[in-house]
């Protein structure tokens, strides 16, 4: 065992047996073939990388992912918002066959079609015409490029002094030094150790943890930072946070674009995981909108292979000269590959269609449960196609990280797969199923949720 308490029980209990055309349960939970490739994996790797429910996966395919013994959970994690069009799709596996069949497995930043192709697709969806698109390997790079990009569009406009970043409390921008900075989770940063003036984070409005939702808030909080507007070179948000999914309400998001316009500062939008269709649009900032001028794109831009990308204005994104802003993995082929695939169905395909059409079933299904538990469902939040339930300690606002793990292992057992709880404290069951789930297995995940709360709520 890691040095850490395990999240999930390893010892296999008796579990009631689940037969229906979405989730199958046959066996003791976790599989006891299964536990000594745990144990395997908790002796050479880091407890860090444990905590998810042990499902050992064999396959995933649509919105299922199947164990070798016969179990099978309906996916309502899709990896972790990664996999848009579904597991394996299809049209995936066929364009990663096609590459190997070549084959081309490596170019650096020598050119290939593919890579020409993804570009031109990216900046078709781009919000206004004039958009360029670099590609990388992960979120957080894509981070960490646009503080980079902001930054040297602060010294190279106005000088030295314009470079803070200001960007929102709970936000989280992925794991590395620049994306950790730009994090509004203390506990996450205390590594990093004394703060850097040049990141500050202010209230994010999502109207329950942070009641007040005025845009004069974010004016009040830079003012008592000691910050100066004329300072800002970049505003980053994810344009919802995960740890709701929190929005922010329309007038606001208007206001920050007119207050960054005003101010010369880059609008930068997170939407690694809110990307790609998730809440119905190709950007989740589409609803409120607005035009960033820098997008971080990664998960369901591929549905499959480790993808990222910045997609920005022109005029932002043409800082550097040739050779200095690359890395050895961008465009690696299979992942631009996949990526090329995806966008083409996210195109074809009813998949932003049905996020929009299932949006009321997922948010009235949530809201009926929140009714029969109106103590301990503290806050539900839903567009399109993805979800959360924050659970409280009973009657307050308080999170219940314990809770909110007993009631995501009982979906665990009964067939329904979810990732660990996220939210500020680990109090958040957050739904992100494939965006072509069906209705009847959208609502089958529903009942079952509301099954494992009963249970647990009483
Ligand atoms: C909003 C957001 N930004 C950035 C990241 C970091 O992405 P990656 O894990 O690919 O580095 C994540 C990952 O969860 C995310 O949710």
């Amino acid at each position: 065992m890691g040095s850490w308490p395990r999240k999930y029980s390893l010892a296999p209990r008796e579990v009631p047996h689940v037969e229906t055309a979405h989730r199958r349960i046959v066996t003791k939970l976790p599989v006891p073939e299964s536990v000594p490739v745990f144990e395997r994996l908790e002796r050479f790797e880091p407890s860090s990388m444990q905590g998810q429910p042990p499902v050992l996966i064999d396959r995933a395919e649509g919105w299922h992912v199947h164990d070798r013994w016969g179990n099978m959970w309906l996916d309502w994690s899709s990896g972790v918002l990664i996999s848009n069009i579904g597991n394996s799709n299809p049209v995936i596996m066929d364009a990663l066959r096609e590459m190997l069949a070549r084959p081309l497995l490596s170019t650096y930043v020598f050119a290939h079609e593919k890579r020409a192709e993804l570009a031109e697709l990216l900046v078709g969806i781009a919000p206004a015409p004039g958009y360029k698109a670099f590609v990388l390997s992960t979120g957080s790079e894509a981070m960490e490029n646009c503080i980079k990009l902001a930054r040297t569009w602060g010294l190279e406009r106005h000088g030295p002094h314009k470079r803070v970043i200001v960007s929102f409390h709970n936000g989280f921008h992925g794991r590395t030094l620049g994306a950790q900075l730009a994090g509004g989770n203390p506990g996450q940063k205390k590594w990093i150790g004394p703060g850097d003036a040049g990141f500050v984070q202010v209230p994010f409005p999502d109207g329950y943890k942070n009641p007040d939702t005025r845009f004069e808030l974010f004016l009040e909080s830079l003012q008592q930072q000691g910050v100066k507007p004329a300072d800002v070179c970049a505003v980053m948000a994810e344009s919802f946070q995960g740890v709701g999914p929190d929005f922010f309400p329309l007038a606001y998001a208007r206001s920050l674009e007119t207050w960054c316009r005003q101010n010369d500062a880059l609008l930068v939008m997170d939407e690694v995981q809110a990307g790609f269709g998730r809440t119905g649009t190709w950007f989740a900032f589409e609803h409120y909108g607005i035009a960033p001028d820098l997008i971080a794109c990664g998960k369901g831009i591929s549905s499959s292979l480790p993808l990222a990308a910045v997609l920005g204005r022109a005029e932002v994104m043409e800082q550097y000269p040739p050779g200095s802003m690359t890395s050895t993995h961008s465009g690696s082929p299979l992942p631009v590959a996949a990526a090329v695939a995806n966008i083409r169905e996210l195109k074809r395909g009813r998949y932003l269609e049905n996020a929009r059409a299932l949006d009321t079933a997922l948010r009235e299904g949530l809201l009926d449960i929140q009714r029969r538990h109106p103590r301990r469902a503290g806050c539900v939040q839903s567009r399109g196609l993805v979800a959360g339930i924050q659970i409280v300690q009973p009657g307050t606002r308080s999170p219940d990280p314990a809770a909110a793990l007993a009631v995501n292992e009982a979906c665990f057992y009964k067939g329904l797969l979810m990732f660990a709880p996220v939210g500020v404290a680990g109090e958040c069951i957050k739904i992100a199923p494939a965006l072509d789930i069906s209705r009847d297995a959208l609502e089958e995940g529903i009942r079952t949720l509301g099954e494992a709360m009963d249970e647990s709520f009483g």
